[in-house]
């Protein structure tokens, strides 16, 4: 790596932190993603090399844990969500050139490759440790199998990483108070051998490191109380079953975090595969003297300039030129909560009125990157109506508006002096943004040239030129072109599409994303036809209708707060042995209810009388609710009924039904939503 100005002889890479393949992607991964798509293809705008590579990360526990809360295989969860992630993440434009996963055959074989190579250089060693366990399910508990509380802070804390805290990775045993998060059992220990990195080796390489590290100030300072402190050896190894086996030890898999940022690497070298090592070449980049920038969010920060480049270095490999580090999206001050459905997903972006690049805009020029952000619908559609329609878009229209019926397309005159230098200034921002890694600046010079635009067709006033004083008019439309084409170059990296759809209403050949920066500074085509406008206004019932359904999730997630910290219940029934086939189930009819009358019966203390409505017809059914619900306050209740269940007779009343109802207190099942009465629950 140089440390001179980008563009650089070498070539660069540019990854982004590979989300889990765990569930769906939300606004919090988007917020690097594009970030990260915005600066690559910056770079590329300044004549860099680049590669832009990213993948899903398919093992360690968010997998693992995931996967057996759906009852299902973690290899069929992580290939589902690997599908998912990589169909969806070009839909907003972030275009990678190599998008794998880390159980692809490149990247179990340069993973293994770089622990044999730790092994070989003496980095690595056994060493028995005590580890959680879970006696009932009889499992190890590393990671986010076990939760307590951070040693560092105090805060609740999950296995591997203090989450809600002080954000420190934990090594295993370090957590105090642990539970399962299998049982809710609190944790015990065994003792087992693990394989342990030699970190505290690395601290005078890591000292120099985070002094020649570029990228954002939270990456290059929060490291130093981590590498200035006391560094202790890193745990490389777990005990489950999902992961990359360490080599030659069949009960031992690699940490996640060993396997994960190796393919940044893999991905770089498939890359090279698919295109040949003259345009591309991953060794270069990895081995030699390679650019190397990782975009990630704040959160992991300390694997990319802790873990990860020591074992870079472990295996002599090229260091990070930068770790570019944003902060976190929130919902009104609180974390995406994805088990609660407390976020904005990417689906629901994809499927709202608003156009992916405006929603890009607003991502990268939103606020500065380090800051932590809250999301809003409003806040988004008032930088759109405002920024991208009244200004950008309102300036782009009217200028080429007027030249094509005034000129046919550009004034035949040189642009004036004054256009020219805004424009360099314009350009000198956004070479300096790339430079600084300051995600913002890449979109923010869009606007300034925008306004310098509208006063300046606001003051000279074209349209009543054209006849008094037609060179002066053609000057100013001269500009005005001048300043759309421009805006179009310096568009590109944070609004693509966008960019492209203006490149085709300037008349131009060929594809903006392949146009250098200097073509802000080259005539448009003297030809072109009537423009239309480039962005669309949100309109406020659009906004509100978005506003009102994640504020619904909101309440609904303050509502559920008071269980929080729920303890499962005493005496658990073991979960049966004998699987039923799914026909079985099927068998059985349930159907969405609401009961519409409760009566106590004669004689029986404990039971009632009900008549449920299940939409086809109104079922008479006999429960045993009598002394553990409030009678009058049954009715109106929605409940789910057996339908399909032989009628009996209790009391001398007939029972055509059953309510379902959970444990000693009769707690009775209803529904989340209000799906229809009479709708089968599968
Ligand atoms: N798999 C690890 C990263 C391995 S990199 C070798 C991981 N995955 S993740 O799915 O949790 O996050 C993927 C990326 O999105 C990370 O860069 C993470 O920091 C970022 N973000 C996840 N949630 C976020 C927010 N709410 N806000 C901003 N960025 C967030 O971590
Ligand atoms: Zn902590």
């Amino acid at each position: 790596m140089s440390h001179e100005e980008f563009p650089t002889e070498p070539p660069a890479v540019v990854t982004c932190g590979l989300p889990y393949a765990n569930g769906d992607l939300h606004v919090g991964h988007l917020r690097s993603l594009v970030g990260g798509d915005a600066y690559a293809r910056a770079l590329e705008k300044l004549g860099q090399t680049t590669a832009f590579v990213c993948g899903s990360d398919m093992h360690g526990t968010p997998i693992a844990v995931n996967a057996a809360q759906e009852g299902i295989d973690p290899e069929e969860l992580a290939l589902r969500y690997h599908e998912q992630h990589a169909a969806q993440i070009p839909q907003f434009n972030v275009d990678f050139d190599f998008y794998g996963h880390t159980r692809q055959p490149t990247n179990v074989e340069q993973t293994v490759a770089f622990v044999e190579a730790l092994e070989e250089g003496g980095y690595v060693y056994e060493k028995e440790i005590l580890v959680a366990w879970d006696p009932e399910a009889d499992q190890a508990l590393p990671d986010r199998y076990v939760e307590g509380t951070c040693p560092y802070c105090g805060e609740h804390a999950r296995g591997d990483e203090c989450d809600e805290g002080c954000g420190r990775h934990l090594e295993p045993g370090e957590i105090e108070d642990p539970r399962s998060t299998i049982t809710g059992n609190p944790a015990e220990y065994r003792e087992r051998e693990h394989k342990f990195f030699r970190l505290q080796e690395f601290q005078e390489y890591l000292q120099g490191f985070i002094d020649r590290l570029e990228g954002t100030e939270n990456a290059r300072t929060r490291p130093r109380e981590w590498i200035e402190g006391e560094l202790q050896d890193w745990c490389i190894t777990r005990d489950i079953d999902w992961g990359i086996e360490y080599p030659g030890r069949e009960d031992l898999v690699l940490y996640v975090w060993v396997d994960a940022p190796t393919e940044y690497v893999s991905a770089s070298r498939q890359y090279t595969e698919e295109v040949g090592p003259d345009v591309y070449d991953w060794e270069r980049v990895w081995k030699e003297d390679g650019e190397i920038v990782h975009v990630i969010g704040q959160d992991i920060i300390q694997h990319h300039t802790v873990f990860w480049p020591a074992l870079l270095h472990g295996v002599g490999y090229n260091e990070p030129r930068a770790v570019v580090a944003c902060g976190f999206v929130n919902i009104a001050g609180e974390a995406f909560s994805k088990s609660r459905n407390r976020a904005v997903w990417a689906e629901e972006l994809l499927e709202s009125p608003v156009h992916v690049d405006s929603y890009r805009y607003f991502t990268v020029t939103g606020s500065g990157f380090e800051s932590d952000v809250d999301f809003s619908w409003g806040g988004l559609a008032e930088r759109v109506n405002g920024e991208l329609v009244g200004a950008i878009g309102n300036f782009i229209y009217r200028s080429l508006l007027f030249a094509h019926r005034e000129y046919g397309g550009t004034p035949d005159v040189e642009p004036s002096g004054e256009t020219v230098a805004e424009i360099e200034e314009a350009m000198e921002r956004f070479r300096g943004a790339v430079n600084d890694y300051e995600i913002r600046g890449l979109g923010s010079p869009l606007l300034e040239l925008a306004r310098y635009g509208n006063e300046y067709i606001q003051r000279a006033e074209p349209w009543n030129l054209t006849d008094e004083d037609p060179e002066r008019a053609a000057q100013v439309i001269r500009d005005c072109v001048q300043l759309s084409k421009a805006l179009a170059v310096l568009m590109e990296p944070t609004m693509p599409a966008k960019a492209a759809e203006l490149w085709d209403q300037l008349g131009e050949q060929g594809s903006v994303h392949d146009a250098p920066l200097s073509a802000a500074l080259e005539a448009p085509p003297a030809a072109f036809d009537a423009p239309e406008e480039l962005f669309d206004r949100l309109e406020d019932d659009e906004v509100a209708e978005l506003e009102t359904a994640l504020e619904e999730r909101v309440e609904q997630r303050e509502d559920e707060d008071g269980s929080e910290g729920e303890e499962p219940a005493a005496d658990l029934e073991p979960v049966l042995d004998e699987r039923v086939p799914f026909d079985t189930f099927q068998s059985m009819d349930l159907r969405v209810g609401r009961i519409t009358s409760a009566e106590p019966i004669e004689g029986a203390d404990e039971l009632l009388r009900l008549e449920v409505d299940i939409g086809v017809e109104t079922r008479q059914v006999v429960a045993g609710l009598r002394q553990l619900h409030d009678v009058d306050a049954l009715p109106g209740t929605r409940v789910v009924l057996v339908a399909n269940l032989e009628k009996s007779e209790i009391f001398g009343v007939e029972s055509n039904g059953m309510v379902l109802a959970a444990g000693e207190q009769a707690d009775l099942l209803t529904t989340y939503d209000d799906a229809p009465l009479g709708t089968r629950v599968r």
